[in-house]
């Protein structure tokens, strides 16, 4: 026997007894997509790392350590590093905006996207080499309305999901006039405590000072006296702020400010934030994330648009919702259709078809097992209903696998007597 193969590291298989609860978390993320009138938009799984380096920053973790680079079989060792699949969609919906020349539409343009991402990452739970995101953005929209919308979008996303107690952390770390003045009182700041910093939070004082502050093992100390962002923005970046902040208040979305929170990504401009479960803000337990990017479209060569918008993780939300109980949505209560005539194939299939025309979930026995042997099946199955094939095709017998009562009655009159 030869040696069975297992699924990828960082990886994990949808497994049938999963897929209820990825349904829901799935159909209310298109749901709210539709009803919040955004448009659907799709790009390709692998783009030029070029893509991402320049987008999501050369020092970002996602470029840095996790980029998952895929070639083709002949390539040479430099073509190995042109393509890497999506960590993220961000940077790959602004590139498709780019190049379509999507400024001349009616905007702002509403877009979302779900599905996989992959960050050659060091697999834990809650952190996965391929992960699926809801990603919401709005391109061509200043804010700060807007602002506010994605962070209440986001937050009723996870109401719906039947989630308690979701937080919005929030900062704003400024923009290209104020960003520069407040990262120089950082690096000087930290620069004179480099030896309370981790190594990796050295390096970074160098090429990305910013990421020292969400450094999970940086000294609280630190940490408590280093300079915030928000003492640092001009006065359009504190006024934006405000006005995002009052909006949210007056549509009692639960928020709190966090001065730390400056993201992984470099894009990020202004307004930034991420959804936790209150009180469990550990570095895998961001349920989403996002913020403005006003600054990304002129990065990737387009002309200067504002942007923002969220990436909401399904696998954590759909663990969250595990955790915290929440029954997934109930689906359509199952049929069996089995026979008491062994040969019948023909007739159960006619039906099912019947059935499953008029709106109905079904689900035929094709074995030649006694009707008790098929009736046991299905209730082990987890079918509400039986619908029996006699000899006659047209009248059956409907069976209440929980009640144990049945009654004969015409196959066409089946949906409505179950409905
Ligand atoms: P992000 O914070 O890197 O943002 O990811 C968003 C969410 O994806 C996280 O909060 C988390 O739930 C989930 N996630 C990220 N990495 C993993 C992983 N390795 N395993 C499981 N889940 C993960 C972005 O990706 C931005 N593109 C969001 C955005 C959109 N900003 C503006 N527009």
């Amino acid at each position: 026997m030869s040696r069975p193969i297992s699924a990828p590291r960082g990886t994990r298989d949808l497994l049938p007894e999963d897929g209820a609860a990825w349904n829901h978390a799935e159909a209310i993320a298109r749901d709210l997509s539709h009803r919040y009138a955004f448009d659907r938009i799709e790009t390709p799984l692998f783009e030029r790392t070029e893509l991402f380096a320049r987008g999501l920053g050369e020092a970002s973790d996602a470029v840095e350590k996790e980029m998952f680079r895929v070639s083709g079989p002949t390539a040479s060792e430099e073509e190995r590093a042109e393509w890497a699949l999506r960590p993220e969609p961000t940077a790959g919906i602004i590139r498709a905006f780019v190049e379509h020349g999507m400024y001349v539409r009616p905007g702002p343009l509403r877009v979302w996207m779900l599905g996989p991402m992959f960050r050659y990452d060091r697999p834990q739970a809650g952190r996965y080499r391929q992960f699926t995101q809801w990603d919401v953005e709005v391109i061509g929209d200043p804010g700060p309305m807007v602002d506010a919308e994605v962070i209440e979008l986001g937050h009723r996303y996870f109401a719906e999901l039947g989630l308690t107690d979701v937080v919005a952390y929030l900062n704003s770390i400024g923009d290209a006039t104020c960003r520069p003045g407040y990262r120089a009182a950082l690096v000087e700041y930290l620069a004179a405590r480099q030896d309370r910093l981790t190594d990796d939070s050295r390096r970074r004082l160098r090429t990305n000072p910013l990421r020292v502050l969400d450094d999970k093992d940086l000294d609280p100390e630190v940490a408590a006296g280093a300079p915030r962002s928000v003492d640092h923005l001009c006065d359009a970046c504190r006024a934006h702020f405000d006005t995002v902040r009052g909006l949210l208040d007056g549509l009692g979305v639960r928020y709190e400010l966090d001065h730390r929170l400056v993201r992984g990504l470099d894009y990020y401009t202004r307004t930034t934030f991420e959804f936790f479960v209150a009180g469990r803000r550990g570095q895998q337990q961001a349920l989403g994330g996002g913020g403005r990017y006003d600054g990304l479209a002129e990065l990737l060569g387009g002309r200067p648009t504002p942007g923002i918008g969220f990436g909401i993780g399904i696998d954590r939300s759909v663990l969250a919702a595990a955790e915290q109980g929440v029954e997934a949505a109930v689906e359509a209560p199952l049929v069996a259709v089995v026979s008491s005539e062994a040969g019948e194939l023909g007739l159960r299939l006619a039906a099912a078809a019947t059935l499953r025309a008029a709106g109905l979930r079904v689900r035929a026995d094709g074995s030649t097992r006694k009707l008790g042997k098929q009736l046991e099946s299905a209730a082990k199955l987890g079918a509400r209903w039986a619908v029996i094939i006699g000899d006659d095709p047209g009248t059956v017998i409907l069976r209440d696998l929980d009640e144990h009562t049945q009654r004969e009655l015409p196959l066409s009159e089946v949906a409505a007597a179950i409905g």
